[in-house]
């Protein structure tokens, strides 16, 4: 029997157009001055807009921070955080891809509880209350909309601080699939293979139990089923719901386990060679998962048992083998590379991302047991 504290602290409401219910939703939050989050794509696809004008209409006074870059750093916080001095926000609004919602996650520790960003690196920091904040997706990713921790960089070092609190958990997150049909091809097949590594990661990982299975399984099933409807159609709407949805249930399964050694992996690709975080995903999640199966294949049986083998899921008794099959045929169907090879990665560094991989958090709650060798191998078998 395996324990558990789970406490629900994000309301989901999704549905197609939500987002014009966002000046309604902070009213009921009681906020007379918002400062809402956002980047300068997302405001030339006239989404941040459809958020102000919600906001104008139920007479919140709003004001805009629409420099967010991608992977947030330090300055964008500090830049953040001096509008919301100017403005005294009641309320944070992250509008956006995880970027936006993680910079609005950091902008609120240091507006309410003083210092700098790495004050709050780790687990619980911020001592006084946070203000309330609103998440409105974009992407269907990160699912930092569910989650309580903001991934921002170091601007100097360029070092990731996870920052997690309970408190940064967003009270609201609008989940509306509309605001996804404008993302670029790209886009969608890099955040949605993130979003089904973070369900297969978190299904398998050391601290799972029942509450986060049940959200890993179910984000498994809508990533599974939808991210190849996506990537074929763009602009479909039911499937573009079923990828948001996914990546909200796959953000709350992180929230209630962890994640594994795909992106103990990643990371050091990305900050050596500057492959983006999905597509070094993409990259590693095949190989993880048949060094897994040794350890848990049963589990990952289990995903397989769960779809009956349709709708373009592999059958059941094809196994851990299967299952890794199945990823590397999407993330071919999404363009992504194969091998690291490919990606510029040098043969003579592996060893160095091998010895920095083992120092990440998330490689202590794979199923099968990594270090520095194991994680070298890895790297070997995808280059
Ligand atoms: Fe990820």
């Amino acid at each position: 029997m395996i324990p558990f504290d789970y406490q629900p602290r994000t309301r989901v409401v999704f549905g197609p157009n939500k987002v014009d219910s966002l000046g309604e939703l902070a009213g009921e939050l009681g906020a007379r001055r918002a400062l809402l989050v956002s980047d300068p794509g997302i405001i030339a696809a006239g989404h941040a807009e459809r958020g102000l004008a919600a906001m104008r209409r139920a007479g919140i006074e709003t004001h805009l921070f629409s420099d967010v870059g991608e992977n947030p750093t330090t300055d964008h916080v500090e830049a953040g955080l001096a509008i919301a001095k100017r403005y005294d926000p009641e309320l944070i609004i992250g509008f956006g891809g995880g970027s936006s919602m993680d910079c609005a996650k950091g902008i609120n520790f240091l507006y309410s509880n003083g210092g700098r960003m790495h004050d709050y690196w780790g687990v619980g920091k911020a001592t006084r209350p946070m203000l309330q904040m609103i998440a409105v997706p974009t992407t269907s990713g990160t699912g930092s909309e569910t989650q309580s921790f903001a991934l921002i960089s170091d601007s100097k070092t360029h070092v990731k601080m996870a920052c997690g609190d309970k408190k940064a958990s967003f009270r609201i997150a609008i989940l509306d699939p509309t605001l996804t049909l404008s993302q670029p091809p790209r886009v969608t097949a890099l955040t949605g293979i993130d979003a089904l590594a973070h369900a297969l990661e978190s299904y398998v990982a050391k601290v799972r139990n029942p509450v986060s299975m049940a959200f890993s399984r179910e984000a498994w099933l809508l990533i599974g089923e939808n991210l190849g409807r996506v990537l074929n159609n763009p602009e479909d709407l039911d499937a573009r719901g079923g990828m948001q949805l996914g990546a909200c249930f796959a953000g709350l399964a992180i929230e209630n386990s962890m994640l594994g050694a795909t992106h103990a992996l990643a990371n050091p690709l990305t900050t050596h060679f500057d492959i983006p975080h999905g597509q070094a995903i993409g990259l590693m999640l095949p190989h993880v998962i048949r060094f897994n199966a040794h350890t848990c294949g049963r589990l990952y049986q289990d995903l397989l048992e769960g779809t009956g083998g349709t709708n373009g899921f592999p059958k059941p008794e094809t196994g851990a083998d299967g299952l890794a099959d199945f990823v590397v045929r999407l993330a071919e169907k999404a363009g992504l590379p194969h091998r690291l090879s490919e990606c510029g990665v040098e043969q003579a560094r592996l060893g160095t991302m091998a010895t920095e991989a083992g120092m990440q958090w998330t490689a202590t709650f794979n199923p099968r047991p990594v270090a520095e060798a194991e994680l070298l191998e890895l790297y070997r078998t995808a280059f």
